[in-house]
């Protein structure tokens, strides 16, 4: 007898499966944003000032999650989405000071139901064009009425400094239209040196910066 294996199809994302792709990472997205949240309340309670300036959250969208995929040489299917991807779910938390993304940092690491799954500090290493920033991936335990899973959520700190910068590169420097290779050169090392401005002025600032609890 001849036995036929079948093999399932990878599912290609479509509206459909998208919606029930992104279902979980909309659940350990909210659930990352109330222990921030949370967090922020406490330490305003406690202290009388707010190390948070604000939150930003997103999930990537459909045509998004298609060309990252595609950028990465994949095919664009919720396998590979799922398998792939940690930037599914993004939060970006704007604080004052490098002082206070250390203790949010801190604290949140030590949080045990969490785990993490990719850390990058640009703060202290910064990227060779001047961006600054601390990223993590944490792994959010989401439960289902079969069990629980982990889903990542990419965390981003950074300062309204920071983030000044990093926004105007994005605008900027990742121009759609072609750009002359000389100018664009010029435009990298002009950044760089507003990073640099912009770090020293901060720093200039920090000597206001409360006493933070850990310090
Ligand atoms: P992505 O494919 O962009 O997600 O990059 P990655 O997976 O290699 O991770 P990385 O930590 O380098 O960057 C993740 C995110 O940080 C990006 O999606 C941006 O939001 C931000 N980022 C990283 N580098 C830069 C940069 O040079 N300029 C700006 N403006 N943002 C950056
Ligand atoms: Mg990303």
């Amino acid at each position: 007898m001849v036995k036929t294996l079948t093999i399932a199809a990878p599912n290609r994302l479509n509206e459909r499966n998208y919606m029930e792709l992104i279902v979980p990472y909309v659940d350990a997205m909210q659930n990352m944003l109330y222990r921030i949240e949370a967090l922020n309340k406490d330490f305003s309670r406690k202290y009388q000032n707010d190390p948070i300036h604000h939150i930003q959250s997103r999930i990537k969208t459909r045509e998004s999650l298609e060309g990252k995929l595609r950028r990465l040489q994949m095919e664009p299917t919720v396998e590979n989405a799922r398998d792939l991807l940690t930037d599914i779910a993004g939060i970006r938390v704007i604080c004052y000071f490098i002082k206070d993304i250390d203790w949010i940092v801190d604290i949140i690491k030590r949080q045990r139901d969490l785990i993490i799954l990719k850390e990058r500090d640009y703060i202290r290493y910064p990227k060779s064009n001047g961006y600054r920033s601390y990223h993590i991936v944490f792994g959010i335990p989401v439960y289902h009425t079969d069990g629980m899973d982990y889903y990542p959520v990419e965390l981003q700190l950074r300062t309204m400094s920071m983030d000044f910068w990093a926004s105007m590169e994005h605008r900027i420097c990742y121009k759609k239209e072609p750009r002359q290779p000389i100018a664009q050169e010029m435009l990298v090392e002009e950044f760089f040196g507003y990073a640099k401005q912009l770090e020293e002025i901060e720093a200039q600032m920090e000597k206001y910066c409360e006493k933070h609890p850990r310090s």
